[in-house]
């Protein structure tokens, strides 16, 4: 055997772990129906369970069933996802949602290579469906399945890489068992959150140990390895946010394009600034020049206030500095504004629409102030 040959048995040794120590009262774990494992699945992709779990359960009143979500509303649909982050996934699941309609009159399909076709899933989430909701036999391998197997075979280069990738999945593929499927998917994930994690992995109650090849080798932590440097640092981009206030009290805020960052959210008009970075403080040229904008292009005649603290938020691919600007409106405001893209929110009593969790923070910042 190679160090990357994976041994027979291990789904014998992770079901008896899981037996004993396996999160089996996780609220999507009760279902056999695919519809709440599925959306269970898609708040997990990228968000861990205690984050996950009252937004799911919020979520599951709200949409009950397939029906529900095809039907609803995206600003609502958005409103329920609002703080989950990584919004694509709940765009993703309406658009899923309306093609199990259009396609499978309305019931989740039972086929893998459907199941891969709806958008927003993947490989690793079709197979921990369609194991969980029906016992079929297929392989994960989301991030820390990712961990485990390349610790257990001390699988060398960082999981990314597609050659790495391929390895990871051939011997996921290899392990997964026969019988009881949707419990050994589950072990492995929840060995992965629970046991082989990332900083400083809990060996010595690992059911894995005995034969794993990163504890052999006395240095589990050392894989996966991780991304190669790039030779440039993060990139770091800066913006002013304008936190309009009519006579009313309510804020301005503005329906963000349908794809890319916080796409389909409710956001504070964004003024970009012609020299980089944006200043700290604005100057009374740059004061005028935002107040002539926000005449222009939102239809509101502003007074500028004293800006809040610069506020850093990290996306994935980059930093964003965030200058908030208070703006008071001078005149009524709004009559040239379009509904469907401008909306007057009162924070005290908030319209059912997805707001940025960043941009909520500021809004909160501002009654502190
Ligand atoms: N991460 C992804 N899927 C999961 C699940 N079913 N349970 C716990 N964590 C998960």
């Amino acid at each position: 055997m190679t160090p990357t040959d994976a041994p027979p048995d291990i789904a014998g040794r992770l079901l008896r772990w899981y037996d004993r120590h396996g999160r089996k009262s996780l609220p999507w774990r009760c279902a056999r129906d695919p519809y709440p494992i599925w959306v269970a699945e898609i708040m997990l992709q990228q968000t861990q369970v205690g984050t996950v779990t009252p937004y799911y359960r919020r979520f599951m009143a709200r949409f009950p069933d397939l029906a529900a979500l095809a039907c609803c509303d995206a600003d609502e649909l958005l409103h329920y996802w609002s703080g989950l982050g990584y919004y694509a996934r709940a765009r993703n699941l309406h658009a899923a949602a309306r093609q199990i309609a259009d396609l499978h009159g309305g019931r989740f399909p039972a086929r893998f290579d459907q199941v891969l076709a709806l958008p927003g899933i993947g490989r690793s989430t079709a197979g921990a469906i369609l194991a969980f909701a029906f016992g079929q036999r297929h392989p994960i391998l989301d991030g820390n399945v990712k961990r485990v197997l390349s610790r257990y075979c001390a699988v060398k280069g960082h999981p990314g890489a597609a050659r790495v990738q391929a390895r990871l999945w051939q011997i996921a593929d290899r392990l997964t068992p026969e019988k009881r499927v949707a419990d050994y998917t589950q072990a492995l994930m929840d060995l992965g959150a629970t046991v082989c994690v990332h900083a400083r992995p809990l060996c010595t109650i690992c059911p894995l140990a005995a034969d794993c090849r990163a504890c052999q080798m006395g240095k589990p932590a050392a894989f996966p390895e991780p991304k190669p440097k790039p030779a440039s640092a993060r990139p770091r981009k800066a913006v002013t946010m304008l936190i309009v206030r009519n006579r009313g009290a309510e804020l301005l805020l503005v329906k963000r394009p349908p794809s890319g960052i916080w796409g389909g959210l409710w956001s504070l008009p964004e003024y970009e600034h012609r020299a980089r970075p944006a200043p700290a403080q604005p100057t009374p040229a740059q004061r005028r020049r935002i107040e002539e904008w926000c005449e222009r292009r939102l239809g509101v005649a502003v007074k500028t206030g004293k800006p809040l603290p610069i506020m850093t938020h990290s996306f994935t691919h980059f930093d964003l500095d965030i200058l908030p600007l208070p703006a008071r409106c001078t005149a009524g405001g709004g009559s040239v504004m379009d509904a469907q893209q401008y909306l007057w929110y009162n924070p005290s009593s908030p319209a059912q629409v997805g707001v940025p969790a960043a941009v909520k923070r500021i809004l909160g910042r501002l009654n502190e102030s």
